[in-house]
């Protein structure tokens, strides 16, 4: 299992918004490199390996999430005018779930880019678009193995399933952190100022 680096307090400037199609690349490159450094160890060897930005775009990596059909939202982070560092999509929960109408489908952040808020700005994000939907409750898998389901622990989220899924073709424990209120989450928005601007 990897060992998730501590969260510092140090922060840094970014921004978040709404992904665009131009940000697909960007957000494949997070996507393929936060899978190799998190996931060694947990997810077979074979898979993360063959894992390239383009191997992930040809696959349909993030075409769901830069056109987003109603109901689903995709949020990027950026350091810089361009630079993408992490990405967060929120659906209605793909089970039918009467208790925990939304789901937090993916969050990922830079390994370089950790522990400095982002993760956190991005869930509040996609925690805001869902409670605007009139969707209060939200739930998020995790593989069981993963060491950075404490993150969802400071945030609030307790365990409220369990299941073993396929993850590359492989069956893996993994647990759903839940919110019941979502109102908690709004806060974790970054406001718009100079320092970290909303595009
Ligand atoms: C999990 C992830 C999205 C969190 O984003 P982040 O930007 O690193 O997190 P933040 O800096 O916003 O941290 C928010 C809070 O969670 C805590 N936290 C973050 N990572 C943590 C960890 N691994 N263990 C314990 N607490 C953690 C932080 O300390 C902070 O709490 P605090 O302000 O009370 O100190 C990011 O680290 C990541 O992409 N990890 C690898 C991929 C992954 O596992 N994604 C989730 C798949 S389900």
């Amino acid at each position: 299992m990897t060992e998730a680096p501590m969260p510092t307090s140090a922060s840094a400037s970014f921004h978040i918004r709404p992904a665009r199609t131009e940000d697909l690349p960007g957000m494949a490159r997070v996507h393929v490199e936060t899978w190799k450094t998190t996931y060694r160890g947990i997810v077979p060897d074979e898979r993360l390996d063959q894992m390239t930005v383009a191997w992930d775009l040809e696959r349909g990596f993030g075409k769901w999430a830069v056109a987003p059909p109603p109901g689903v939202c995709s949020f990027v982070a950026l350091s810089g005018p361009k630079d993408i560092v992490g990405f967060a999509v929120g659906e209605p929960n793909r089970e039918p779930d009467e208790e925990f109408p939304a789901e937090l489908v993916a969050i990922y952040v830079l390994r370089g880019y950790q522990g400095r808020g982002i993760g956190r700005a991005l869930v509040g994000e996609v925690a805001g678009f869902h409670y605007a939907q009139g969707r209060e409750a939200m739930l998020v898998w995790v593989l069981a193995a993963n060491p950075y389901r404490r993150f969802y622990g400071r945030l609030g989220g307790r365990v409220v399933r369990e299941r073993t899924a396929p993850v590359a073709g492989v069956p893996l424990a993994e647990v759903g952190f839940g919110w019941s209120d979502l109102r908690p989450l709004l806060s974790l928005r970054v406001p718009p100022s100079t320092d970290r601007r909303r595009a």
